[in-house]
């Protein structure tokens, strides 16, 4: 598009590991670059993960989960590099992106993320170890008080190399016991973790479910106002987007998100969903909840995720599909045509989308008379009664045999129209 886009500056509050400096403020934790690139067949090169690691900054997540440095050589290079550049690239407005690397509860693992990590003005490791009694039994073949201990061990580890900012993850909070969460989340507090984040790893939880779990963890964990609460929704049952918003709503104030949802098996909750709902509907019913992302970025960010994963985003998919800003019945298009606050509840500006028509009416079969004479006059066509009542009934019948009616087509009838005998 040859519009330009203009930058506001940032609404983020200075962010500092241990502090809360605003109530209402979420942040958003981009996990693209690590969970999105685990969607089968998603594999980027380092060169596309900085692009997209820069494309995030200027987006305005406040922290980049840039991959999971002990998965490889490469793995860890790209983590660093984006730590060494992003994670330095510091605004006029002293907004910097935490970068943070993945690391399982393994010294191995911690070593190689701070490696990474390190580099960058915020870095942060996220550690995690399973607690759900299917994962323990069966993958870690551990007791409860063996993986307490080593989860215990590693935060302390962590913070022991010099890193200030140290995320734990209960793998597949939305299946464990919560008294055992409680435990473990109140002994990595005192290790010093400074975010607990509660993933629903199997996607298995419905939003009820999903923000009780995120109030009982609130109520129940002890020293969890010193900490951040942090959300990690998987979409197996198409819950994703809603139960992080559920939790924000139960007071989880960090939100792990990817673009275009992108992520294992069904991917995870999608950073547009969230921030859109939350910037729409935040003032109205979350009591006014807000985020930081410039959101005049998104659609360019998702184009981007789209290109460099190889992954396609469906034509309905909310914000960023084909169709999102599309309008297709007659009823609709004449209620656009008349005021775009009837069929649409943002507007595709607000997310960096200049549509070429502007009321995003889509010609067919379903359009009516308003929106053939709108599209008409936009062509620069002028029709009397009698030429524009033949042409419709001519527009239609070709709409019936063509899925959308194109400018040309248009031009096509307007012709024969004029050179009809
Ligand atoms: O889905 C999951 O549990 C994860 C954790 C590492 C946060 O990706």
């Amino acid at each position: 598009s040859s519009k330009t886009i203009k930058c506001c500056a940032s609404a983020r509050p200075e962010y500092i590991p241990n502090r809360i400096p605003d109530p209402l403020y979420v942040r958003i934790f981009d996990t693209t670059l690590r969970d999105g690139e685990q969607s089968p067949g998603a594999t980027m090169t380092s060169k596309e993960k900085l692009d997209i690691a820069r494309q995030l900054a200027k987006l305005g997540v406040d922290i980049i989960e840039a991959g999971f440095p002990a998965a490889s050589k490469d793995d860890l290079e790209a983590v660093k590099t984006i730590a060494m550049e992003v994670g330095n690239d510091v605004d006029e407005t002293g907004y910097v992106p935490v970068i943070c690397g993945l690391a399982r509860c393994n010294r191995a693992d911690i070593d190689a993320a701070w490696e990474a990590v390190k580099h960058a003005k915020r870095p942060r490791i996220h550690t995690f170890i399973a607690t759900s009694e299917i994962h323990m039994k069966h993958k870690l073949r551990k007791s409860r008080e063996e993986v307490i201990q080593i989860a215990r061990d590693m935060v302390s580890y962590a913070r022991s190399l010099g890193c200030q900012d140290v995320e734990f993850s209960p793998e597949d909070a939305g299946r464990s016991e919560k008294e055992f969460l409680y435990q473990i989340l109140e002994e990595v507090i005192k290790a010093g973790a400074t975010t607990l984040n509660i993933p629903d790893t199997v996607g298995c939880l419905l939003e009820d479910e999903f923000a009780q779990l995120i109030a009982d963890i609130k109520a129940n964990t002890p020293g969890i106002e010193n900490v951040i609460i942090s959300t990690h929704c998987q979409n197996d049952l198409g819950q994703a987007s809603g139960n992080t918003i559920a939790g924000a709503r139960a007071g989880a104030r960090q939100l792990e998100v990817t673009i275009n949802g992108i992520g294992e098996r069904a991917g995870n909750a999608s950073l547009e969903e969230v921030v859109m709902a939350i910037k729409t509907r935040g003032k109205a019913i979350m009591g006014g909840l807000y985020t930081g992302i410039n959101t005049k970025h998104i659609f360019m960010t998702s184009k981007m995720v789209t290109e460099y994963s190889g992954l396609p985003v469906q034509p309905h998919k909310a914000i960023v599909g084909a169709n999102a800003f599309s309008h297709e019945s007659g009823i609709h298009q004449d209620g656009m045509l008349k005021f775009k606050g009837t069929y649409e509840i943002m507007s595709p500006e607000d997310i960096g989308l200049y549509r070429s028509n502007d009321s995003g009416i889509v010609l067919g079969k379903l359009s009516g008379r308003h929106a053939l004479r709108s599209r008409l006059l936009e062509l620069g066509y002028e029709l009397d009664s009698k030429e524009f009542d033949d042409l419709f009934w001519r527009f239609k019948t070709v709409a019936e045999k063509k899925k959308h009616i194109s400018d040309g087509d248009i031009e096509a009838l307007i012709l024969d129209e004029i050179f009809q005998p």
